[in-house]
């Protein structure tokens, strides 16, 4: 689709998501032809700098932060001479009322017209002061305006789900739902969505897609990282506010959605919406039974000395927050009810991976009864990073012996073919320009994954522990997670 003329406005732009995410996503746009021939970039932030300093700094993040080089001097040139910059405080509504001329003063600007995407990759404080204020400059929608007037909004949404309602309704107050593109990155992946293409894409594995085919679900967000410098942001988020709540819980509902009527943005959302209602909340003692939280000891990991969780910077030294989270969740309906589903997420461990593994039941027959393993079952990995593809595993007889042994069918995207991969950034600003929202959160889908998460924090702030299980860097989490699932004859896949 051709892409109106559009001036991008990003507030915060001097900081780390800007270099590292936005303007390398918009290189690669340009690099592929995928940006309209009339466009500008107008960095706002505080930093007292003019536009040859913010395009000499924005350079240098693409040198650093590019997922591909050499750069490419034309396409960065072509870039750089629609990148501007206002000085100006988030706070202050005068600034933004310069905004509004500058953005009518542009060489570009008869062409964009009322075109405006508002990028807030701002701390989430100012979420709310920053939509006020364009709102009342006359820069969100407005009733005569022709122009689409979006608004992008970067994770955390909230930090409950009071919090989050409230959010919601200040964003809605200035701009409609449908110009409200929550970002949630991991929708921008490829592979996330080849989950919905893959599940509905063919009729082989959609048939077994239920309770009477598959014996449990997992889903792994592995990180090898340590906190490092976050410590102020991560000590008061944790895993299960960071990761589970957004990343995981996407996942969990694509996994699990019954196929939409339509690829229509609120067709695929209602569905992701409705598995999320369905998770029936957990007494505080049936959730403090079914998760598990823990942080990182010190220890060596990839030949690195690690300090504890608690020894990081900024981190208090009698942190509860937990590094580690994993959690076994229900959903009541017709198509899983019964069927676990294990999530898990940590920092520190010993394998960077995302991965879905689908479980099948055993066949029902006593056939191969007397050998002496049982036999294995099928498992369905879908391998979201790195290496990304899908692996079968599936049972074969041993040639020349009377007994079965498992085999494993690749699929490797990268081997496949030529295929540019694109960033996740990338297809979200896309997106985002195209007013296209599938990829984007919907307010009820984060209060409903909020509703999840806050009934297991309440679970956890009631227990009165000064510490949680520790597990030591390098290693998969703690012994609590294994054991979660051995509990349920059950074992963790083994990291690839
Ligand atoms: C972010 C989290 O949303 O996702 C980080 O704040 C995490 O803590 C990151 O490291 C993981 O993203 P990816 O794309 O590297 O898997």
């Amino acid at each position: 689709t051709k892409i109106d003329p559009t001036a991008v406005v990003i507030f915060g732009a001097t900081g780390d998501l800007t270099q590292r995410k936005i303007i390398p996503a918009f290189y690669h746009l340009r690099k592929h032809g995928r940006l309209p021939d009339h466009f500008v970039i107008v960095g706002f932030a505080r930093r007292p700098y003019g536009e040859k300093e913010f395009r000499a700094l924005l350079k240098q993040s693409l040198e650093d932060y590019s997922h591909t080089h050499p750069i490419d001097p034309e396409v960065w040139q072509w870039l750089e001479e629609r990148i501007f910059y206002l000085q100006g405080d988030l706070a202050n509504p005068e600034d933004y009322v310069k905004l509004a001329h500058l953005l009518n003063s542009l060489p570009e600007s008869k062409y964009y017209k009322d075109n405006h995407l508002f990028y807030l990759a701002t701390a989430p404080k100012y979420f709310p002061i920053v939509s006020e204020n364009l709102a009342k400059a006359g820069l969100n929608p407005q009733p005569g305006i022709s122009g689409q007037r979006r608004l992008i909004v970067e994770k955390p949404f909230g930090t409950d789900l009071k919090s989050a309602r409230e959010l919601n309704s200040i964003l809605q107050k200035y701009f409609p739902e449908k110009s409200i593109f929550r970002i949630d990155h991991y929708l921008g992946k490829e592979t996330v969505q080849n989950l919905l293409y893959f599940r509905f894409g063919n009729s082989i594995f959609e048939p077994l897609w239920d309770r009477k085919y598959i014996d449990h679900v997992q889903i792994t967000v592995a990180e090898t990282q340590t906190i490092g410098s976050r410590g102020e942001y991560y000590d008061a988020t944790g895993a299960s506010r960071d990761m589970l709540q957004n990343h995981l819980m996407q996942l969990f509902s694509l996994i699990a959605m019954e196929p939409p009527a339509s690829l229509e943005a609120e067709s695929i959302r209602d569905e992701k919406v409705k598995v999320l209602k369905s998770v029936p909340i957990p007494s505080s003692e049936e959730w403090l039974h079914n998760s598990v939280r823990a942080q990182y000891g010190p220890g060596i990991l990839g030949g690195k000395t690690i300090k504890a969780y608690r020894e990081e910077e900024k981190v208090s030294k009698n942190s509860l927050t937990e590094t580690y989270v994993c959690v076994k969740l229900e959903i009541d309906n017709w198509r899983w009810s019964g069927v676990p589903f294990y999530l898990r997420t940590g920092k520190a461990l010993a394998k960077q991976f995302s991965e879905i593994c689908i479980v099948f039941n055993r066949p029902p027959c006593v056939l191969f009864a007397n050998s002496t393993k049982k036999v294995a079952r099928n498992w369905l990995k879908i391998r979201i990073q790195p290496n990304e593809g899908i692996h079968l595993l599936f049972n074969t007889k041993v040639p020349n012996l009377p007994a079965l042994q498992e085999a494993k069918m690749d699929f490797y995207y990268r081997r496949y073919g030529d295929h540019y991969f694109p960033e996740a950034y990338e297809r979200l600003l896309l997106d985002a320009l195209n007013g296209e929202s599938t990829l984007f959160t919907r307010s009820d889908e984060v209060e409903y994954a909020w509703r999840i998460i806050d009934a297991l924090r309440n679970a956890w702030n009631e227990e009165e522990v000064d510490s949680i299980p520790l597990y030591a860097p390098g290693s998969m989490g703690p012994v609590e997670a294994d054991e979660l699932l051995r509990r349920d004859g059950r074992y963790w896949g083994p990291p690839p």
